[in-house]
């Protein structure tokens, strides 16, 4: 009669560990999945992008290096710190291993160079060059710059800054005559399509490697004129009037990897696939691909001009004529509110860096 009541307040306890013991876990496995799910976007970028860190060897050794000392593999870490599907190796310019590419050979173009590869052998055997150049090939730290061809340029004295990079990067027809004090006198290479290449001679810079930035395979036939200086008759198919001649040796040619617009496109950007087809609203802009090769190929990646400032719609589109920005349209090939928001995520997590402020505005901190 005594033991009775001790056992059920036993039989009790017993219970009431159980419920607590199976309340515990189940708010431990709750919490974790909360903790887990939104780490990421749907691009597979971190959704936090203002504490991004390095793995720690990284940080004893850019510690150890003087102010501004160029930071070797510092935005590649940073890009795969914040987007951990990140690898780095895809060479800048096809070269003639190109059809070891997988990424590549499967996609027509403009995501690669599918029934392309009699015209590209071609083009490469005259080229014979596939590289930026000894002296930049040499380099075991390289500082690139992406120069956009934006009116934000006008006025910020950014010339010097630009020029002291080891590759600036400049983009179809944007002319330097006039403008040096914004935009700099400095060009490594200069990425094209045709309908964007410069028709008038004088504009070429005397010394840079010009890029074909391929969109179609007439682009590439296009070239092929181009590379062996053949005057070019026939100029259909364009969307707009070529250049007829591009007055540079073949060995300063180069053809772009395609590989950039894809990975621009389908992953980073967040376009949509279409089979793998160009279609509407997957062909990212030149300069997202030419920051996207920046992020594979060099070791700090800055850029200046790209972005507009919306609080002035009358202010100029480009640095160099007089288009005002609200002439903006709505445009069938490119998606420019989601490039946008790629951009924002470099700048925010200081995987690049913006040197005239047109991405984030003053939304980004
Ligand atoms: C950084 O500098 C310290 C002291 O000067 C040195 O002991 C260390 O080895 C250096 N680390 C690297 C990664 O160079
Ligand atoms: C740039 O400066 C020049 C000379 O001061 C001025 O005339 C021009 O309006 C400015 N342009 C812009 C877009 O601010
Ligand atoms: C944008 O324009 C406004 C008004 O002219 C100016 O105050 C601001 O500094 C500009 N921002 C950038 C990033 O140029």
């Amino acid at each position: 009669m005594r033991i009775k009541p001790s056992r059920n307040l036993l039989l009790g306890l017993c219970f009431v560990l159980a419920l607590v013991f199976l309340y515990y876990w189940s708010w431990r496995i709750i919490s974790r999945d909360w903790g887990h799910k939104p780490l990421y976007d749907k691009q597979g970028f971190r959704l936090k992008l203002d504490d991004v860190s390095l793995p720690l060897e990284l940080m004893y050794k850019y510690g150890n290096l003087s102010d501004g000392a160029c930071k070797p593999g510092f935005a590649a870490a940073k890009m795969a710190a914040i987007y951990p599907a990140f690898t780095k190796p895809a060479p800048m310019f096809l070269d003639p291993s190109y059809k070891r590419f997988a990424k590549i050979v499967d996609h027509s173009p403009p995501f690669g160079v599918k029934y392309q590869e009699n015209t590209i052998d071609s083009l490469l055997s005259a080229t014979k060059n596939f590289g930026l150049g000894k002296e930049l090939d040499r380099l075991s730290c390289k500082t690139c710059i992406i120069i956009g061809n934006g009116g934000i340029l006008t006025n910020k004295s950014l010339g010097k800054k630009i020029d002291e990079f080891d590759v600036v990067v400049r983009l179809n027809g944007a002319p330097l005559k006039g403008y040096e004090k914004d935009v700099g006198s400095k060009t490594t290479i200069r990425i094209t399509y045709p309908e964007g290449a410069f028709q008038k001679m004088d504009y070429y810079e005397s010394q840079s490697l010009f890029v074909l930035s391929a969109f179609k395979s007439l682009d590439l036939k296009w070239m092929r004129y181009m590379i062996s200086n053949q005057k070019l008759r026939n100029t259909e198919g364009f969307w707009k009037s070529v250049a007829k001649r591009v007055p540079r040796e073949a060995s300063d040619m180069r053809i772009l990897n395609p590989y950039f617009i894809q990975e621009a496109s389908f992953k980073l950007i967040g376009l949509p696939y279409n089979n793998g087809q160009m279609g509407r609203g997957n062909v990212p802009t030149l300069g997202s691909v030419a920051i996207t090769m920046a992020l594979h190929n060099c070791d700090e990646v800055a850029v200046a001009g790209f972005g507009y400032n919306l609080s002035t719609p009358h202010a100029p589109l480009h640095y160099y004529e007089k288009i005002l920005m609200s002439a903006i349209k709505e445009s069938w090939t490119h998606n420019i509110p989601k490039e946008r928001a790629f951009l924002v995520k470099l700048v925010k997590a200081g995987v690049i860096q913006d040197l005239s402020n047109g991405i984030c505005g003053a939304g980004c901190s």
